[in-house]
């Protein structure tokens, strides 16, 4: 099916991006929210991100205010009867999505395709609302969403390939890289990202290093930041909040640490609340590659984090692998669930989270005994964060040091 008009619900921060994308590729958007306020709010967004690709030279003036007209604001449902998809971005509560896809269904006609851009919730819960459990999916977009190329797809139980496949294509259609995540708790970048800020958080805890080095090796290793300028960026309470959900989900490898709800607790979130790791002071923007100023803070916090649950050194200098390995281990685990094809975990974590390096592909240079070993070395200290996939083990035993036998073919559209 090709995607001639769509509906977004919700013109939030992703919401506006969406729509923005949609209207781009030549798709008849209609963008609803709840109140006329929100919706010119998001309406006036898409205007700024179609003015700053004329001033970029992307496109013309006229290209831009052609493209535009494609965006319709709403309140109400109407013009619902006759579209073929809808993108929700609405509140991330289960009740408000599942009331949400419950009136789509009500609403739209049969063959549309109904997909939520959950971070986190069950796209088969979602689903089970509506009749069409075959039509439903998620289309997780990245923030910024007219900028970031990543839309992980993720089938419910009951979606069918059909649909899946149409997301699929249309995601080509959109300029975006597709990677197919079997539904798990934080799908697949996030699942993956946490546990290496996580074990970030556990190192400076220990206080052999400092947040500045951890992130200067992160860096050097291949991510665009390092996790202290992330969590910082993102805002320390919505990392708390996914952290001890995927906790919660997968039990002891995600135990957060302690430091975490330190933070929180003390209000120290980041650059929206003026201090997270790093000092942020109101109105100034930093230069490029000035150094941060560590928050004065953090000192007493570490030493209240280490009270509550010691966290061992290991002996030796740093080696950022400690703060990647449990990133790739996650990786594994997810491959052995068949979350998602090898190949795709390292397209996913380049264009969902920008590592210039593949993730998979790190076994590739150390070998699978080298990780192995490493992992078995720092699960002997650290515990259970670091207990090995069993596919690793399966690999080392059978005497595979390569990547090859993990590499099918991959089902990325791009
Ligand atoms: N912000 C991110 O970084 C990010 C990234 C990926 C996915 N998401 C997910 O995208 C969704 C939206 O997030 P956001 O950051 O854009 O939120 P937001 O708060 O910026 O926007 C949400 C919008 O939805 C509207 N809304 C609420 N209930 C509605 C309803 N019943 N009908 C229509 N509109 C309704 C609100 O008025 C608001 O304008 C959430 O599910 C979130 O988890 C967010």
């Amino acid at each position: 099916m090709k995607v001639q008009k769509a509906a977004v619900i919700g013109a939030g921060t992703m919401g506006a991006g969406i729509a923005q994308v949609l209207s781009a590729a030549g798709i008849e958007v209609i963008l609803k929210d709840v109140q006329q306020d929100f919706v010119d709010r998001g309406l006036a967004n898409i205007k700024r991100m179609y003015d700053s690709r004329v001033k970029k030279g992307t496109l013309t003036e006229s290209e831009a205010d052609f493209l535009f007209a494609n965006v319709k604001g709403a309140t109400e449902y109407k013009g619902f009867d006759d579209v073929d998809l809808v993108i929700e971005a609405a509140l991330e509560t289960i009740e408000v999505k599942r009331a949400i896809f419950t009136e789509l269904d009500k609403l739209c006609p049969p063959h549309a395709i109904l997909a939520s851009n959950t971070s986190a919730l069950s796209i088969s819960e979602i689903a089970a609302s509506t009749k069409r459990p075959d039509k439903v999916l998620g289309m997780h977009f990245f923030n910024p969403a007219q900028t970031m190329k990543l839309v992980e797809v993720i089938p419910g139980l009951k979606t069918s390939a059909q649909t899946t496949e149409t997301a699929m294509q249309l995601c080509k259609t959109l300029n975006k890289v597709a990677v197919k995540v079997e539904e798990c708790p934080g799908f697949l970048v996030n699942r993956l990202l946490f546990p290496y800020l996580n074990e970030a958080l556990y190192l400076l805890q220990e206080g052999n290093v400092t947040a500045q080095e951890i992130d200067k090796a992160a860096v050097e290793f291949g991510l665009p930041m390092g996790p202290f300028t992330l969590f910082d960026m993102t805002g320390i309470d919505v990392c708390a909040h996914v952290t001890e959900f995927l906790y919660k989900e997968y039990g002891q490898r995600f135990e957060p640490a302690p430091l975490l709800h330190l933070m929180v607790e003390n209000k120290f979130l980041g650059q929206k609340s003026g201090a997270g790791f790093y000092s942020h002071p109101a109105g100034h923007i930093p230069k490029k590659d000035e150094p941060k100023q560590i928050n004065p803070e953090l000192e007493n916090l570490l030493a209240q984090a280490q009270k509550e649950r010691p966290s061992v050194s290991a002996p030796g200098k740093f080696d950022v692998h400690r703060v990647i390995m449990p990133m790739f281990n996650e990786a594994l685990y997810a491959i052995q669930e068949k979350v998602a094809a090898p190949l795709d975990v390292d397209v996913a974590m380049q264009w969902g989270c920008g590592l210039n390096r593949g993730l998979v592909s790190l076994a590739e240079e150390k070998g699978f005994d080298w990780c192995l070993s490493e992992l078995d070395a720092q699960q002997k200290i650290h515990g259970e964060r670091f207990r090995p996939a069993w596919i690793l083990r399966k690999l080392v035993r059978g005497g595979i040091h390569d990547c090859k036998a993990l590499i099918q073919e991959p089902v990325a559209a791009r």
